[in-house]
């Protein structure tokens, strides 16, 4: 069955690069961002891992650990790496999990028969530290990832799951944010101290709390 916004992230245990881990031990407190990948040796995931290697610090700061999929075996994976650090001028340096049995797969509905029938679409599984699914993405094996925008997507969720405030349009860290429908006008000034504005009576804007 689809995961749905809400739902607890499946858990598993599954050989990696970087040895056996169970996901939610792995996890601990820290946000998660789980994803697939078509197959090992084909070009737009060779970018897209090496991409992620290079945006690790990024993801680190945000406290997200990432964790890749692909339904080949640990030698094909280990294999595939050194391509990755070759041609894509980095060290891989998260771990990517082996998942020829595609269990992983299976748990999280990454084969999208009409697709293909055995393997994945390129699925985004961002987690929060409840162990919550926060945010599901799902791109055709034909189109690589955005890496800056699930970087933004991180951004806004963080936000949103500190503070009654949701993010327009575009919307990128340090702009003004949207003040929650929920919170009355009246009460904006005590809540949100930095200002605001009233554009409709349904859409306050305030500059973003946090920063
Ligand atoms: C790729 O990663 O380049 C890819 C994988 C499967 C189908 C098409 C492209």
């Amino acid at each position: 069955m689809a995961i749905r916004l809400g739902d607890i992230a499946p858990d598993f245990t599954a050989q990696t690069t970087e040895g056996t881990i169970n996901f939610h031990e792995w996890l601990g407190d820290s946000w998660g961002m789980l994803f697939s990948h078509p197959a090992d040796y084909t070009p737009v995931c060779t970018t897209e891992l090496g991409r992620t290697a290079q945006l690790k610090n990024k993801f680190a700061e945000k406290n997200v650990k990432v964790l890749a999929v692909s339904v080949d075996d640990l030698d094909s994976h280990n294999g595939w790496i050194n391509d990755i650090n070759e041609t894509q001028n980095t060290s891989v340096n998260f771990p990517i999990i082996a998942d020829s049995d595609r269990n992983v797969a299976s748990l999280y509905d990454m084969i999208h028969p009409n697709a293909d029938n055995t393997l994945t679409v390129r699925s985004v599984f961002i987690i929060g530290p409840d162990k919550k699914v926060k945010l599901t993405l799902t791109y055709p094996a034909s189109t690589g990832r955005n890496f800056d925008e699930l970087l933004r997507v991180i951004d806004s969720l963080q936000l949103t799951a500190n503070y009654s405030v949701a993010t327009p349009a575009d919307w990128k860290d340090g702009e003004d944010v949207v003040v929650a429908p929920a919170i009355p006008t009246e009460d904006i000034p005590e809540r949100f101290p930095k200002g605001h504005k009233v554009i409709k009576p349904y859409l306050r804007t305030t500059p973003q709390p946090n920063k």
